[in-house]
């Protein structure tokens, strides 16, 4: 596919799960692409290497969500590096769960910085940068929607912000022929969560397919916001939860 021949794209959290199958979709669709990692370096270079094995270029850029200004600096770079930036894909994650009593300040806000602060920061950057045809694509959760499970509040909390930041991104950006949208995963294979982990089964009962999704699920939604038969949707949030929320 060539869809995105051209295009650039930074997908951040790109060097596991659901961010590297993401950064390699787009590549295979045509686009260049950088990905941001916080400690999994030798995985962010295979993710290159997938990349360029495709025939696009990469760039793999050690930024922490948890600090903002790695990431408005990771937005700088890649359009220094790679000369443009078309679409950025918010993906970067962690999964905290338990009870609310237990959860540490520090916890707390590092959720918060990675989840919400990053990605306003990388949208704020790219807003510079993007042109007509641009896009911003969010990793949200379903559990920002619906909670069918006790332990969640600071990861739904943190999940459901990104639904306003992006209903607020298509309202100011849709005028310059930018989209902004939200894909809200379920139960995705990964080292997050493995089909394998303590709560698998439980969640497999709350599915209506009653299986896990896999990060190449994921990965299709957001080809299809990114290319061009994406250009009429804008300010949605596009549930990949094999029904769990239905
Ligand atoms: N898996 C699921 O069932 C599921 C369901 C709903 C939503 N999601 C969401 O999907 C996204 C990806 O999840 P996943 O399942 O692919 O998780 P994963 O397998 O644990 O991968 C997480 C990715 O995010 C990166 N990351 C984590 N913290 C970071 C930080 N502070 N700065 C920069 N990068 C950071 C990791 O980089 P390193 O390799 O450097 O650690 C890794 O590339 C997350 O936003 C998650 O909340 C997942």
């Amino acid at each position: 596919m060539s869809q995105l021949n051209g295009r650039v794209a930074l997908v951040t959290g790109g060097s596991r799960g659901i961010g590297a199958a993401i950064a390699t979709r787009l590549a295979e669709d045509g686009a260049d692409v950088a990905l941001t990692y916080r400690a999994g370096k030798d995985k962010a270079e295979e993710v290159a290497a997938r990349i360029e094995r495709t025939g696009r270029r990469a760039l793999t850029i050690q930024a922490d969500s948890s600090d903002p200004d790695a990431v408005t600096e990771a937005v700088e770079r890649a359009v220094r590096e790679l000369g443009r930036l078309d679409i950025l894909v918010n993906n970067a994650g962690v999964f905290p769960h338990g009870p609310i009593e237990e959860v540490s300040p520090a916890e707390r806000d590092e959720v918060i910085a990675v989840h919400v602060t990053a990605a306003f920061a990388a949208a704020q950057a790219a807003s510079r940068h993007l042109g007509e045809g641009g896009r911003i694509i969010s990793i949200g959760s379903n559990l920002g929607l619906r909670v069918p499970f006790p332990g969640l509040a600071l990861y739904a909390m943190t999940k459901s912000a990104l639904d306003g930041l992006t209903k607020a991104l298509a309202r100011e950006l849709g005028p310059r022929g930018i989209t902004a949208n939200v894909v809200h995963p379920g139960s995705t294979e990964s080292d997050m969560n493995p089909p394998d982990g303590p709560s698998a089964d439980a969640q497999r009962a709350v599915s209506a397919l009653g299986h896990f999704g896999t990060p190449a699920d994921v990965a299709a939604t957001v080809s299809l916001l990114a290319g061009p038969d994406g250009r009429m949707i804008t300010g949605a949030a596009l549930l990949v939860d094999g029904g769990t929320n239905a």
